[in-house]
């Protein structure tokens, strides 16, 4: 029997490998999550999740630049009620870990998303207080070491007596010290893993009409434009923390020379999103091959050996 050398074990999820789908990009039905799963990811991250149906921003939501994408989604989601029957098709043809992904606007919504899931079969929640362009303006809660606690605190509560891990999905946020004060707060809070990093704040402009593209104006750049700043970010947590708690690397991934990147960083897992456009589901097949063909070039026996390799020097 072949050895699987890129299994990873995050916050007590055993991952067959250590790519991930990222949040919003094909999670929003249960079809779609079991299609990435069987394409080779180790687990997958459902599209955003409020408290109730949300339609999102008015169009035009999304829109390639250079490198990248900017999107201004608006976190369009079916409410938590009904997403609960996606869950069940999905548990129906994978058994890959699925993590849900929660907002609300405050923390009794937080509580409620996540009270409303723990009657799921859900492996993991992603709390994402980081969307930098949602009317709920929950990227304040993100950039708040306070409100981060808060939050955290209302999640573990609601899901009782359920014990599942949970990750902080952190803003794209360039200021290391404030976003290693939100890192520790989450930490003090029982966070068990955190998520670096969502979209950063962008805008684009038409010089024809001269207006913003976008409907709602501005959005979150994602893609290879993130990369050095996402791997950065990463860098940063595990200089501070380092094993004390997984981090979950995302921005820019196209390529397994990008996975690496942000496995040398500290990255226990990482998660893949705007790659998709770029190539296609088939990305996460190329990347574990390329992995394994890296460990032997390498002569590395597990590419678990390498997280946090890069601060050795
Ligand atoms: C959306 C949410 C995010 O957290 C993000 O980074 C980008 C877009 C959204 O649904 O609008």
């Amino acid at each position: 029997m072949l050895q699987n050398r890129i299994n990873v074990n995050l916050a007590g999820l055993a991952l067959s490998s250590p790519l991930m789908l990222a949040s919003g990009v094909l999670g929003q039905t249960g079809d779609s999550l079991a299609n990435i799963a069987n394409s080779g990811a180790g687990a997958v991250v459902t599209k955003s999740i409020g408290p109730a149906p949300n339609p999102g921003h008015p169009g035009p939501n999304i829109i390639e630049v250079d490198c990248g994408f900017i999107n201004s989604m608006g976190l369009p989601n079916p409410g938590a009620k009904n997403f609960i029957e996606e869950i069940k098709v999905f548990k129906e043809k994978s058994n890959k870990p699925i993590i849900v992904s929660i907002y609300g606007s405050t923390e009794e919504e937080y509580a409620f998303v996540a009270e409303t899931f723990s009657k799921a079969d859900i492996d993991a929640i992603e709390i994402n207080v980081s969307c930098p362009h949602s009317r709920e303006k929950i990227l304040n809660i993100g950039l708040s070491p306070e409100m981060v606690k808060n939050v955290i605190f209302a999640v573990k509560n609601a899901i009782r007596p359920k014990s599942i891990p949970l990750f902080l999905k952190l803003a794209g946020n360039t200021h290391i010290e404030n976003q290693l004060n939100v890192a520790k707060a989450a930490i003090d809070a029982g966070i068990d893993g955190l998520v670096a990093i969502n979209t950063l704040p962008a805008i684009a402009i038409d010089i024809w009409t001269e207006r913003p593209v976008l409907g709602f104006k501005i959005g979150g750049l994602s893609g290879p434009a993130i990369k050095p700043v996402a791997v950065r970010i990463v860098y940063e947590l595990f200089k501070k923390f380092g094993t004390q708690i997984p981090i979950i690397g995302v921005g820019g991934i196209i390529t397994w020379k990008d996975a690496v990147e942000f496995m040398l960083a500290g990255a226990t897992a990482v998660q893949i999103g705007s790659g998709i456009a770029y190539r296609n589901i088939t990305i996460f097949k190329e990347i574990n091959d390329g992995l394994v063909t890296y460990l032997n070039k390498k002569k590395i026996g597990n590419i678990r050996e390498i997280i946090g390799k890069a601060h050795r020097y």
